[in-house]
């Protein structure tokens, strides 16, 4: 007994020195912490339960007979964060890349399996040379078998995806099919061809980082959602994501102890909307003074920044908030602030996470890039999102709800809930010089003096629709409200709504405009 007792602790210290110290050390002096060194900071200590340590593959081609490392490169298992129980997996680039096997593929699918029967969130971290090469068609049916199960447990459970290294090749899309992906500046880096592919198939000439490094993938092609400068920071992260959201689809988020002034008023909303129409004011401010003090988290705040998405609290309670900003782009709606709203208001939808719009916006972007480049289509995705969603919706026109934008943001039509505008909302189907460039062509072009002809019909359309009343008069607005007391409506208005039930007509699915 004791032999065979000694046989195991000796199989399992194997599987504790990964790779073997050289290649640990090398990961360490690139500022890089090594699968288990992640897993320790991720999870509560003594948490960790780990399966599959001692699984390895069984390919004897190419050499892989003496490359042989208990658990194969990556380390799958379950533990708490906070108290609260995740799956985790964590690639150890130290064993063979961390290259993906099939043994890799039953570890993790496994993982994934559990986690779905069990409503437990999914943290991945990935760091990995992609398929492993010895292993042929097996690693790619390898691949296929994660990719389909995290399309299953998607909106049943939060998946997050922590890309601490290489990720390249098909390996992308298991994190790009996860709810976040988190990049580690410097060290980490995704793309489906690598520079030199692309240099000998189209001459382009790019470094890694240019291709496929945190910073372009958070600020130009929104593939990751959030951008951090160590492991520690990554994994910091995870831990506050998953602060904001349910365990799984049927469950709520964690209520927070209420830390700040449920009926807080404050004076500076009432004057943060400028006098002057065209004067810009910082969106991200306003949120901040509205929801519980620091809650505030961006999801993509780098990406398409005329929108802001972000997860924050209101007396504890876990919300999303979309909204225009007028920062950027007057806060004007186009391609990539579309998809960026469409995608976070349907992951509220799935995990059950009110969400509440402030709208500050002048419409749709104009321009030809835009129309070639399939606004429509992209633009139609902020209005499924929203009408699909039946968590409550609350929306604050705060100035600018200018035609298609007022319909899509949350308007009572896409099923929101309860409306509050503030004095300053400007509700109309298009601005007031676009207004009397349409309907007054002929009569300013015969008028004795067309400035002032002009100059009287944007007087009266101003009068007319540059205020919320208008649209209270008609039950588009449920109540129009000082803007210092922004907070305490909105509180009190969830308050109401946090047993909402709304059923949806049965269907396999609709055809989500992609
Ligand atoms: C097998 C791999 C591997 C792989 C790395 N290794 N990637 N083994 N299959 N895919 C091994 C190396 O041979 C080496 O082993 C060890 O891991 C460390 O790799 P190095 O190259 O020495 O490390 P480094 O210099 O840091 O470079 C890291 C790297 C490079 C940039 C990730 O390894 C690399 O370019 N790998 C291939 C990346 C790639 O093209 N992947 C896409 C594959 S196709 P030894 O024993 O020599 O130390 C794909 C399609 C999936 O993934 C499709 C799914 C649908």
């Amino acid at each position: 007994m004791t032999d065979r007792l000694a046989g195991l602790r000796a199989k399992r210290e194997q599987a504790l020195a990964g790779g073997g110290k050289a290649r640990i050390e090398a990961q360490h002096a690139r500022g890089q912490l090594t699968a288990r060194e992640r897993l320790s900071v991720l999870l509560d200590e003594g948490s960790f339960q780990e399966f599959g340590a001692l699984a390895t593959h069984q390919n004897t081609d190419f050499g892989m007979a003496e490359k042989r490392f208990p658990g194969d490169g990556v380390i799958t298992g379950f533990g708490t964060v906070n108290g609260r129980r995740v799956a985790v997996y964590a690639q150890d680039f130290t064993v063979l890349g961390g290259s993906f096997s099939e043994v890799q593929s039953h570890k993790i699918s496994r993982i994934l399996d559990l986690a779905m029967e069990a409503g437990i969130p999914v943290i991945g971290l990935n760091d990995s040379g992609g398929a492993r090469v010895q292993e042929g068609i097996r690693s790619l049916a390898a691949y296929g078998e994660v990719f389909f199960r995290n399309v299953r447990a998607s909106g049943v459970v939060p998946q997050i995806s922590l890309i601490m290294g290489p990720c390249a090749g098909g390996a992308v899309y298991s994190p790009a099919l996860t709810d976040f992906v988190v990049m580690v500046a410097g060290t980490s880096n995704m793309f489906l061809t690598g520079p030199e592919i692309i240099r000998s198939v189209t001459g382009e000439d790019v470094s890694t980082e240019d291709l496929g490094g945190a910073w372009l993938h958070t600020s130009r092609s929104g593939v990751a959602h959030f951008e951090v400068e160590t492991d520690q920071a990554a994994l910091s992260l995870a831990k506050l994501l998953l602060s904001y959201l349910p365990q799984n689809n049927a469950e709520d988020a964690p209520r927070l102890a209420a830390y700040d002034d449920t009926f807080r008023v404050e004076d500076e909303l009432d004057r943060i909307v400028p006098e002057d129409d065209d004067l810009p004011y910082d969106m991200r401010r306003l949120l901040d003074l509205v929801v519980d003090r620091d809650s505030i988290l961006e999801v993509s705040e780098a990406y398409a920044r005329n929108a802001i998405t972000a997860f924050g609290r209101l007396d504890g309670h876990s919300v999303g908030l979309v909204a225009n900003q007028p920062l950027q782009l007057s806060g004007a709606l186009d391609i990539d602030s579309s998809d960026k709203i469409a995608r976070f208001v349907r992951l509220c939808d799935a995990y059950n996470l009110p969400v509440i719009t402030f709208v500050d916006c002048p419409g749709y972007l104009p321009g030809v890039d835009q129309e070639y480049s399939g606004v429509i289509r992209h633009g139609a995705k902020v209005i499924y999102a929203y009408a699909q969603a039946t968590v409550p919706k609350l929306s604050v026109v705060t100035r600018k709800a200018i035609g298609g934008s007022y319909v899509a943001m949350s308007s009572k039509q896409m099923g929101n809930d309860i409306a509050f505008a503030w004095p300053t909302a400007q509700i109309a189907v298009m601005g007031a010089e676009g207004a009397s460039r349409l309907l007054n062509r002929r009569a300013l072009a015969e008028a004795a003096d067309p400035v002032a002809a002009q100059a009287a019909f944007i007087a009266e359309y101003k009068e007319k629709f540059f205020n919320p009343y208008h649209a209270a008069d008609v039950g588009q607005i449920d109540e129009v409200i000082e803007p210092r007391e922004t907070r305490i409506r909105l509180i009190r208005a969830l308050e109401v709504l946090r047993t909402k039930v709304q059923t949806s007509i049965a269907k396999k699915h609709g055809l989500f405009p992609v």
